[in-house]
């Protein structure tokens, strides 16, 4: 029983195709200086993208980089972003408020 159970985890988790460690890399390298590494924006100006849904992210930095959502700011980091990269580091930040309340739970 239990290792059927562990087998359902394992798989649930390999679904997810984006690279959590290669998406908080580019985060470290880009996005850090203006959302933080924790996605709290260093002051209210920066949008908070801790808790935001991974898709709702993705869609957002596909936009900032069609030029379909307009900001000048966002217009020149999502451009040196690949799809590859929007994926992880959208997965990324999304994982943030999940971390936050196992760790309460842990505690
Ligand atoms: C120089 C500062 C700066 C950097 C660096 C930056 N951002 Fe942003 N980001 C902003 C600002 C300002 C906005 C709000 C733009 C707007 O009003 O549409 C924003 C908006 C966003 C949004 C939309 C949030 C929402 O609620 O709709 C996402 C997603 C996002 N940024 C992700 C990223 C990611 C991922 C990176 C790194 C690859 C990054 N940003 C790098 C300043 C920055």
């Amino acid at each position: 029983m239990k290792k059927i159970l562990i087998f359902s985890l394992v798989m649930s988790c390999s679904v997810q195709s984006a690279d959590l460690e290669k998406g908080k890399a580019k985060a470290e390298q880009v996005c850090k200086t203006c959302h933080g590494m924790d996605g709290i924006g260093i002051d209210s100006s920066y949008p908070k993208l801790t808790g935001q849904f991974a898709d709702y992210m993705e869609k957002a930095l596909k936009d900032y980089r069609s030029g379909d959502r307009n900001n000048a700011i966002m217009a020149g980091f999502a451009a040196t972003l690949s799809d590859e990269d929007i994926e992880n580091v959208a997965y990324y930040y999304s994982t943030l408020k999940e971390q936050r309340l196992t760790d309460l739970i842990v505690k």
